[in-house]
């Protein structure tokens, strides 16, 4: 029988031969995004995040310089509810309009990466990440050397995508680690706290790839990786997308997947709108027992 490895070396290989990826290991690969496809998601994460502060502070004045810079810096001031604890900024129903700009600026590159068309499924709507230079305690802080298949609405089927927008990642960055053998037990996919990878972690060591803005990688979920704060880091913006992609012949049953068709069209024929107001604490969905993304529909414009 196969290996668990080597199938997913192959699932690997089977992406930089049909999109513009390049191997950098057998389970890590690496692109680059044009500058003017940067810059349209750099504009449209400016947007977003320009009408998330806004919507909730609209009985305040503001007084903020309108460039990335200026908002990232006004955030780490006043860090907004619809950011959760690893820094994802969640649509809501105010900044949906908004959130769809965004998202059809990532849709454009992927599709002019030859990866959308390997998609299978998001495992939830593309998100914009903030990373501040902050203590996260949390048991499942991506500062923990993890998986991302170690949550329970990802599957070990994923892989997930990389892509530095904005900031400081000399200083805030991702580190990434292989396994010392060519092998992977699939044990050490399951799901845990991010906090207790130790008996998996000890399997493996760090590899040199390079997080830089102008770049993207593309790694397997079995690939361990580890966010990096260095003294007097500044935020930095990304993603951090995990997918299924077609060759894995998996039907999702998981609430917060979503079919790469159904993005297809969105921002041009189609868009997203999320339920939830921009009013309501992320504790309180959390309490519903949902996932803060899962409250959505699609309609046709
Ligand atoms: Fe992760």
């Amino acid at each position: 029988m196969i290996s668990e490895y080597k199938k997913r070396k192959l699932r690997q290989k089977f992406l930089c031969d049909k999109s513009l990826l390049r191997k950098k290991t057998d389970l890590i690969s690496e692109g680059k995004i044009p500058k003017n496809l940067l810059s349209n998601i750099q504009s449209a994460s400016m947007s977003f995040i320009y009408s998330t502060i806004i919507n909730q502070n609209k009985s305040k004045k503001l007084n903020i310089e309108q460039n990335l810079q200026g908002l990232i810096k006004y955030l780490e001031k006043n860090k907004p509810d619809n950011i959760t604890h690893n820094g994802m900024i969640v649509p809501r129903k105010e900044i949906s309009l908004e959130y769809n700009l965004f998202l059809k600026s990532f849709i454009d590159f992927l599709k002019y990466s030859g990866i959308f068309n390997l998609v299978d499924y998001f495992v939830s709507p593309p998100q914009l990440r903030i990373k501040f230079n902050d203590k996260n305690t949390n048991p499942n802080a991506s500062n923990n050397i993890h998986s991302d298949a170690w949550t329970n609405h990802n599957t070990d089927k994923s892989c997930t995508l990389y892509l530095p927008i904005f900031g400081d990642v000399k200083k805030n960055y991702v580190k990434f680690f292989k396994p010392k053998e060519n092998y992977i037990d699939i044990n050490w996919l399951k799901f845990r706290k991010f906090d207790t990878g130790e008996d998996v972690v000890k399997n493996y060591k760090p590899v040199d790839v390079k997080y830089e803005i102008g770049k993207f990688l593309v790694s397997d979920c079995s690939t361990l990786h580890q966010s990096i704060l260095l003294k007097n880091a500044k935020p930095r913006l990304s993603m951090d997308i995990a997918f299924i992609p077609k060759i894995s012949f998996y039907k999702s049953k998981i609430k917060s997947h979503i079919k790469a068709s159904k993005l297809d069209l969105i921002g041009t024929k189609e868009i997203m709108i999320f339920k939830d107001s921009i009013n309501l604490p992320l504790k309180q969905i959390l309490k519903k027992k949902r996932q803060s993304l899962s409250n959505r529909k699609i309609i046709k414009l």
